[in-house]
């Protein structure tokens, strides 16, 4: 044997900076990507196994004979991949079913949160929709509900006021727009201040603290226009101050995995914490339970050589000696979107100028929605590209990554030219 077979599950820009990352391990000879897009598959082996066939990638992955398994979206862990392949004795790195309720369910999540005595929004649940609107009513104040199940991030509400999160729990519980869902919703106090997102690698009981990132959820500059999977991220934000890494470890991850552990359901893999900053603290949005999207780009850019070390450390439950290795001190990525994205984003678009950027130093296009057709590459999904550079600065990163941009181009591509705008200038 040469050299190890990894297999990444998944087909965005978050599986291509995983793979990009995996392919350049001195211990890896060939990634394989299920079912991967077309820019993955000119750095690794494309099958075409949808993410979510969990029957498919086991029996893809034993019969690769690969020795670990890195999954990239929530959906396959949430219904329990890591379990199927671990039972076939497989490695994955990922969390388990039981663990992965920490994303999979919100009202999990709250209670966790409750358990461990972690900062975050005051709450309700409620299975009964007239039980919700009399909460609402008799809260008269702005409230966030979220659906309790996976939404693909279209199932939370923040209301302005009673009306709307009426309206929110009314298509949630009653319309049941989200399906089963919205059967159960979480109803919380609404904070406000900067949002920033932190990520760590845990192994059940250890982590590997990896780092702070800011993600640009709404489409247009300046954060107006509707709400998308993500614009764009940089790392790290300034907002996240020593102090408050140290709060999201102590007063989060600790607790978080310690509880986990207690219930019998220890948490490994990727821990994505969605935080608030408020009033100099830190409070808990969410927790994913797998890299985030664009921020794994921008985290995936600045590691420092070998990653598959951290991912096998997770899967085999021991990071002892495991230690966070950053080389770029800062990155930005950049989305490109399709015309029409997020409503209805449109596809076949003819993308034009990758091969001038594939030389920019410090600059690398991760493709998401992207398919090869006659040679030539088009738009086949909502996020296109997340451009993604490094430098020593945060402004030397947004102008490579924004330099790039301009050289990419397709019918109807949009674009935020501020991404970053919380920071730049500063370093
Ligand atoms: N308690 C809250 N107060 C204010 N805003 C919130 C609150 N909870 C969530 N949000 C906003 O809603 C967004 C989505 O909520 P989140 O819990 O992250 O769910 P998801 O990412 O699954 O849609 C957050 O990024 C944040 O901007
Ligand atoms: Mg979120």
């Amino acid at each position: 044997m040469t050299g190890k077979k990894v297999l990444v599950v998944g087909s965005g820009a978050r599986e291509h900076a995983l793979a990009w990352k995996l392919a350049q391990s001195p211990s890896v000879h060939e990634v394989i990507v299920a079912p991967g897009n077309a820019g993955i598959a000119g750095i690794a082996r494309c099958v075409a196994t949808a993410a979510d066939d969990v029957r498919g990638i086991v029996a893809l992955a034993r019969g690769e004979q690969v020795s670990l398994v890195v999954v990239g979206p929530e959906a396959p862990l949430v219904v329990g991949l890591v379990d199927a392949l671990n039972e076939a004795g497989i490695a994955a790195f990922g969390p388990s079913r039981e663990a992965a309720r920490l994303e999979g369910s919100k009202a999990f999540a709250k209670e966790i949160m409750r358990e461990a005595n972690v900062p975050t929004a005051g709450f309700a649940v409620f299975d009964d929709a007239d039980a919700a609107e009399a909460y609402v009513r008799e809260a008269n104040r702005p409230l966030v509900v979220k659906a309790d199940g996976l939404c693909a991030g279209k199932g939370v509400v923040v209301a302005k006021d009673t009306d709307e999160a009426l309206e929110a729990v009314r298509v949630m519980m009653r319309e049941r727009i989200h399906g089963e869902a919205g059967a159960r919703v979480v109803i919380e106090e609404c904070l406000l201040g900067p949002e920033v997102s932190y990520h760590v690698v845990c192994d059940g009981t250890r982590y590997v603290p990896l780092a702070a990132a800011q993600d640009h959820k709404r489409l247009r500059d300046g954060d107006q226009g509707p709400n998308t999977g993500g614009m764009g991220a940089y790392s790290p934000p300034p907002v996240v101050t020593a102090t408050i890494e140290r709060a999201i470890l102590s007063r989060v991850v600790e607790p978080v995995l310690a509880t986990m552990t207690a219930r019998g359901t220890p948490f490994r893999g990727a821990l994505f914490v969605g935080i608030m900053i408020v009033d100099g603290a830190p409070a808990v949005l969410e927790f994913n339970v797998r890299f985030g999207d664009p921020e794994t780009e921008v985290l995936m850019a600045r590691w420092k050589g070998d990653v598959l070390p951290l991912f096998e450390a997770s899967a085999r439950g021991d990071l002892t000696g495991v230690m966070p290795s950053w080389e770029a001190p800062h990155a930005l990525a950049v989305v490109l979107a399709a015309e029409g994205y997020p409503t209805a984003p449109t596809k076949g678009a003819r993308i034009h100028g990758l091969d001038a950027i594939e030389d920019a130093p410090g600059v690398v296009a991760f493709h998401a929605g992207t398919r090869e057709r006659g040679g030539a590459i088009e738009v086949a999904g909502g996020r296109v590209l997340a451009i993604t550079a490094v430098g020593s600065s945060l402004d030397e990163a947004a102008s490579r990554a924004y330099a790039a941009c301009d050289r990419v181009h397709f019918e109807g591509m949009q674009l935020r030219r501020d991404i970053g705008w919380q920071a730049r200038g500063s370093s």
